[in-house]
C-alpha cells in the first residue's frame, strides 16, 4: 500500500489515526513540531528506496539518484510552487541557512537583520558569519504575546537601515508559535534593495504556500516536521537569480556545473529521506491538504485555549496569527525547570516546556493524531504540579 493509498479524504481524524505512525501507544504526542512523525507507509517507501540502492548500489548512484531526485523536486514544486530546477534538498532547515549566510560576502559594516524570536541555531549562525566579517547582527524585538502584523511589520521598517544587506525572518516562529507576515517583510525588504531569506522550518504541511509569490531571495522549509516525510529532508528554494552565487555548505564535484549539480551531490550519503519526500506529500494529499491544515489550525487553537483558560493566562500571538501549534503562558510561580521531563516521565505527555521573554512557557503541537483530550490531560497534569507546588 503506497502512501497515498494508505489513507483518504475520508479517514477520521484523532486517536484511531495513530495506527498509521509508530509512536508508542500511551504517550501523549503534543510535540510534532520539533521532529515531526513519520507514518508508517513513509517509511515502507524509504525502505523500498533502500532496498533498490542495496541491490546495486554503483547502478543506483550512477543512473537512479540524478533523476530520482528531480522527479522528487518536481513533487515538491507541485506542493510548495514554483520550478522543480528552483528546489533543491538539505538535511534540515539549518543546513540551508548555513549555506545562504555562508555564500553572502559580508563587509565590516554590513547588519543583518531578524527578530528577536528567531531560533536560536539561525541566531549561531548569523553571530557567527558577521563576526567573521566584522558585520553586525540587528534583532527587533518583538513583543511576547505578538500584538499583530502591523507591529511587526513597523518594527522591521525602522530597524531596516542603509546598511542593511540580508534579513532572515521565520515563516512559523519556533519559541512563540507565531505567523510572521512574510510576504509583507518581504516587499519592504525588497524596496530597500535587501536581500532576504524566510526560514519556513514548520512551514510546508502547516500552511498553503506559493513561494515564488512570497517575492523573497530563499525560501528553506523542512519536509520532516508538517510534511510526514522521513528526518533530514530539508527543502531550499533560490531565486532564479542567486543561484549561480548559492552554493552548498559542502563544495564537492558539482562545483561549476550550476545549483542542482552543487547540491544534488555532496559526498555519498544515504538518499532515502530525500527520495521518499514524494510519499509524505502524497500520504497529507491523500488526508486532503486543505483538511489537514484546518483541523491542525483548529485543535491547536482549541487546545491552546484550553491551556490559557485553565491556567488563566494567555496564548503567545493572537488567534489569526497561529497554525498547528499554539504556545501557552504557564501559570505565574510554576517551576518550570523539570517540568518537561516529568511530564515525560511521569504523565507520559511529551510537551515543548520553555522560558522566553523571562517567562514560562508550554507550546503544544496540533497533528491528525491529536484530539481534545491530549490537552486536557496536559492541563490537568501541569495544574496538579501547580497546586502541589503551592
Ligand atoms: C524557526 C525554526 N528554524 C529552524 C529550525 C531548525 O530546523 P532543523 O532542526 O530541521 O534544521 C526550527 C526547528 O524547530 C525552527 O523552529
Amino acid at each position: 500500500v503506497t502512501a497515498g493509498q494508505a489513507v483518504s479524504g475520508n479517514t477520521p481524524f484523532g486517536a484511531g489515526l495513530r495506527d498509521h505512525f509508530s509512536l508508542e501507544p500511551g504517550t501523549r504526542h503534543l510535540n510534532h513540531g520539533s521532529y515531526g512523525a513519520v507514518p508508517k507507509a513513509v517509511r515502507a517507501a524509504e525502505d523500498a528506496w533502500r532496498d533498490r540502492l542495496e541491490a546495486n548500489p554503483t547502478r543506483f548512484f550512477a543512473e537512479a539518484l540524478g533523476p530520482g531526485l528531480r522527479a522528487a523536486a518536481e513533487r515538491v514544486a507541485d506542493m510548495l510552487g514554483g520550478r522543480g530546477q528552483d528546489w533543491i534538498f538539505v538535511e534540515n532547515a539549518t543546513t540551508a541557512i548555513n549555506a545562504v549566510v555562508a555564500g553572502l560576502r559580508l563587509k565590516a559594516g554590513d547588519e543583518l537583520l531578524t527578530t528577536g524570536h528567531v531560533y536560536g541555531a539561525v541566531r549561531n549562525t548569523l553571530n557567527f558569519h558577521a563576526a567573521r566579517a566584522g558585520a553586525r547582527v540587528v534583532e527587533v524585538a518583538l513583543s511576547m504575546p505578538a500584538t499583530g502584523e502591523e507591529a511587526i511589520v513597523d518594527a522591521i521598517r525602522q530597524a531596516l537601515s542603509p546598511r542593511t544587506v540580508f534579513a532572515i525572518f521565520d515563516h512559523v516562529t519556533s519559541a512563540s508559535a507565531t505567523i510572521l507576515p512574510v510576504a509583507e517583510l518581504a516587499r519592504l525588504c525588497r524596496e530597500r534593495g535587501v536581500a532576504v531569506m524566510i526560514d519556513g522550518a514548520h512551514a510546508p504541511g502547516m500552511l498553503a504556500l506559493d513561494v515564488p509569490a512570497l517575492g523573497v531571495d530563499w525560501y528553506t522549509g523542512n519536509a520532516h516536521k508538517w510534511l510526514f516525510a522521513p528526518r533530514g529532508s530539508g527543502l531550499l528554494w533560490t531565486a532564479p537569480q542567486h543561484q549561480a552565487t548559492t552554493h552548498p555548505t559542502v563544495i564537492s564535484h558539482g562545483l561549476g556545473r550550476g545549483y542542482v549539480a552543487e547540491f544534488d551531490w555532496t559526498g555519498t550519503r544515504d538518499p532515502a529521506a530525500w527520495l521518499s519526500v514524494p510519499e509524505g506529500i502524497a500520504f497529507h494529499r491523500a488526508l486532503g491538504s486543505q483538511r489537514v491544515r484546518d483541523h491542525n489550525r483548529g485543535l491547536a487553537l482549541a487546545g491552546g485555549r484550553l491551556l490559557a483558560q485553565a491556567f488563566q493566562t494567555e496564548l503567545a500571538a493572537p488567534p489569526a496569527m497561529l497554525g498547528s501549534m499554539a504556545s501557552v503562558r504557564l501559570p505565574a510561580g510554576l517551576a518550570t525547570e523539570g517540568l518537561r521531563q516529568s511530564l515525560r516521565a511521569q504523565d507520559r505527555i511529551e510537551a515543548v516546556v520553555h522560558r522566553f521573554a523571562g517567562t514560562g512557557w508550554v507550546r503544544v503541537s496540533a497533528q491528525v493524531y491529536n484530539e481534545l483530550g491530549d490537552y486536557q490531560a496536559l492541563a490537568d497534569a501541569i495544574l496538579r504540579r501547580h497546586l502541589a507546588n503551592k
